[in-house]
C-alpha cells in the first residue's frame, strides 16, 4: 500500500520531466510511433477508441475471471536451460509441463490492462497488418492487438485445447483473427508458409526460455517484412529471458531494439539500412519505470 501510493506520488512529480524526455528521445531519432505509447505510459490518458478497446477486452477478463475455481490446463514456461542449446530453425525446444490454473489464475495470466492497451497502440501506431502472437492463453492479448484499426489478420497459437477454445469465445466478435491449437514449432511451420504475403508483426508471449525464445524468432524471422515489428514479452521475467532480451536486441536484422522493461519492441531493418550496423538501443525504463529482473519460481521437476 505505501509502495503503491510512494509509487504515484513519484510518477505525478516526475510526469512533466519524463514527458520532456520523450521529446527528446524522438528528436534523436525514437521512431515517431512510439510517442502516443509512451505518453499513454506515463500520463495514464487514452483516446476514445482506445478506452473501447479496453472496456470489451476487460470486461471479458472479468468474464473469465469470475469462473473463479474452475481449472483449465496451461503450459507453464520450462526452467532455464532446459531447452539445450539449438536455437536453429531445425531445434523443437522442449515445451513446459502443463499445469491446471484456476480461471481467476488464467485472467491474471494475460497481459494487464496497461499493456494489452500498449499492445494495442503498438499494432496500431506502425500500422501492422499481419502479425502471429505465440501464446494465445484466454485471447486478451489477441483482443487488444486485432482491434487495431489496420490488422488483417492474426494468427494466435495456443498448445492447450481447452485455452484455445476459451480464447474462440473471447474472440467471436473478431473475425481477423485466427486461433491456432498447436505447439508453436507446428504452428509457425504450418500457418506461416501458406500466408500470401509475408507479415509484419510478431508479438512472442509464451515458452519464456532464452533457448527457445531465441530461436522461436529464427523460425519466424524468414517470415518478416523490413520494417516489422517484433514484439518480446516478458524480457525481465527471468535473468534466462534478459539474457535472451540483451541477445536479440543486439541482433544486426533490427534498426530499433526498446526496452519497455516488461516487453522488449524491436523493428527490422529496411532494405536501404545499413546490414551490418548493430541496433539503435533505446532503455526506456527511466521513462516507464524501471523493472526489476524476476527470480520465477514454482518450477516442477
Ligand atoms: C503468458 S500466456 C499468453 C498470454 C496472452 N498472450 C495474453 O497476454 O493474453 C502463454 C501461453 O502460451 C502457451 N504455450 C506455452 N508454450 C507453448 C508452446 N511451446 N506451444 C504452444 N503453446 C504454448 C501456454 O499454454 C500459455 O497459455
Amino acid at each position: 500500500m505505501i509502495k503503491k501510493v510512494t509509487g504515484k506520488l513519484f510518477n505525478s512529480i516526475t510526469r512533466k520531466s519524463r514527458m520532456k524526455k520523450i521529446s527528446i528521445l524522438i528528436d534523436n531519432g525514437l521512431p515517431i510511433q512510439m510517442k502516443s505509447i509512451l505518453n499513454y505510459l506515463v500520463t495514464g490518458h487514452s483516446d476514445e477508441k482506445t478506452a473501447a478497446v479496453v472496456k470489451l477486452a476487460e470486461g471479458r477478463r472479468k468474464e473469465i475471471a469470475g469462473k473463479g475455481d474452475e481449472k483449465i490446463p496451461i503450459w507453464y514456461s520450462p526452467k532455464p536451460d532446459s531447452s539445450g542449446s539449438d536455437t536453429s530453425i531445425n531445434a523443437r525446444p522442449q515445451p513446459g509441463k502443463v499445469l491446471e490454473f484456476t480461471m481467476k489464475r488464467i485472467a491474471m495470466t494475460g497481459k494487464n490492462q496497461t499493456w494489452g492497451t500498449v499492445l494495442y497502440l503498438l499494432a496500431r501506431e506502425f500500422e501492422s497488418s499481419v502479425g502471429i502472437e505465440l501464446g494465445t492463453c484466454a485471447g486478451i492479448s489477441s483482443m487488444y492487438l486485432s482491434s487495431a484499426p489496420n490488422v488483417k489478420l492474426i494468427i494466435t497459437v495456443e498448445g492447450s485445447e481447452a485455452l484455445a477454445n476459451i480464447a474462440r469465445e473471447s474472440l467471436k466478435s473478431n473475425q481477423n483473427v485466427k486461433v491456432v491449437n498447436a505447439l508453436f514449432d507446428e504452428a509457425i511451420d504450418f500457418e506461416l508458409p501458406s500466408l500470401d504475403s509475408k507479415i509484419d508483426m510478431a508479438f512472442i508471449d509464451g515458452h519464456h526460455e532464452k533457448i527457445a525464445t531465441i530461436h522461436y524468432f529464427n523460425k519466424i524471422l524468414p517470415f518478416l517484412n523490413p520494417g516489422s515489428v517484433v514484439i518480446f514479452d516478458d524480457i525481465s521475467w527471468s535473468h534466462d529471458m534478459r539474457d535472451a532480451w540483451n541477445i536479440l536486441s543486439n541482433r544486426n536484422e533490427f534498426l530499433h531494439a526498446m526496452d519497455l522493461g516488461e516487453l522488449g519492441v524491436c523493428i527490422v531493418k529496411k532494405r536501404s539500412d545499413n546490414p551490418e550496423m548493430k541496433p539503435l538501443y533505446w532503455d526506456l525504463q527511466p521513462i516507464v519505470g524501471r523493472r526489476s529482473i524476476g527470480d520465477p519460481h514454482g518450477w516442477k521437476e
